[in-house]
Order: structure tokens, then sequence, then C-alpha cells
């Protein structure tokens, strides 16, 4: 990791490292001062907009994503100090091909305005792999403004039930 500082302009003298990260399977090298988010990194510096910025103090999950295959607020995470892989929504699917737990979102109707979507297939896919008994208490981290909540526990359950390789 390499620090340095910004020599000239509104920001100088700001310090930015320069970070590696593995996102979706692709290693991504970035510029960023050492308070920016996992979640501001993602979105404004690396174009990948499936995190959603909700409350951005860890109250809604909009902004899930995986690290090393565990669920994290990515509002509430530094990007400096991520070193494992991170999955985003968008590392979830093919090109042609939903991932089971998005097909059962779309078969559920488990999105209204879908604001919340991709935190939830993030939770959802961790409930599904973890096999977790109580999916409402599990992804309880995750508010949907619509209460889409009943459709979202039924995608869930179809997925455990099918009992696919997620
Ligand atoms: S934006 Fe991260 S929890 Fe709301
Ligand atoms: S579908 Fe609108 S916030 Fe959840």
């Amino acid at each position: 990791m390499t620090i340095r500082n910004s020599v000239e302009g509104p920001g100088e003298g700001t310090q930015y490292m320069e970070i590696s990260l593995e996102i979706n399977g692709t290693t991504r090298r970035l510029d960023v001062e050492p308070g920016v988010t996992l979640l501001d990194a993602l979105r404004e510096r690396l174009d990948i907009t499936g995190p959603k910025k909700g409350c951005d103090r860890g109250q809604c999950g909009a902004c899930t994503v995986h690290v090393d295959g565990r669920p994290v607020l990515s509002c509430l995470t530094l990007a400096a100090a991520v070193r494992r892989p991170v999955t985003t929504v968008e590392g979830l699917s093919t090109e042609d091909e939903l991932h089971p737990v998005q097909q059962a979102f779309v078969e559920q109707d488990a999105l209204q305005c879908g604001f919340c979507t991709a935190g939830q297939v993030m939770s959802a896919v961790a409930a599904v792999r973890q096999d977790v008994e109580d999916v409402r208490e599990f992804m309880s981290g995750n508010l949907c403004r619509c209460s889409a909540y009943p459709n979202i526990v039924a995608a869930v359950e179809q997925v455990k039930k099918a009992d696919a390789t997620v």
C-alpha cells in the first residue's frame, strides 16, 4: 500500500492511499483517502452502483455486499481495510442467467421500487448459504420502504426449498 500527498489543487495536502480490491473476481487498483468507505469506493470511484446508499450509517442494509462471502455493510467499512474478495450484486449473475436468488425474487414479486433489492439479495444469498431457520430475523437489518417483506421471505424460502447451489 502506497501513501502519498496531493501536490496541487483544492485537495492539496490530502493524503491518498493506493489500494487494491478484488471485486467480483477482478482486481481493481485505486487511490483513496484513508476515510473513504467501501460503498463510496464502489459507487463513486469504480462505478459499481448495485450497492445503494440509503442511510449511510448502518441502519438500512441497502449497501450490503459480501466480503469473503459474508454480508457486510459497505457504508460502515473502510475501503482501505478490506483485504478479502468483495462480491456485489453485479457479481452474482452471468450475462445469460440470473442467480437463483435473483430469479426467486422475480418469481415471488419480491420488489417494488427496487431501491433495497441489491442489499436484500446479498443478505438473502447469505441466508440460503447458512441455511438459517429464521429468515425474517436474519434479514431484519435490510429495510424495505415498500414493505415487500412477505415476498422477500417467500423468495428466500423458495430457494431454500429448491436446495439450489448458491
Ligand atoms: S447505506 Fe449502509 S446501512 Fe444504510
Ligand atoms: S422495494 Fe422499494 S424499498 Fe424495498
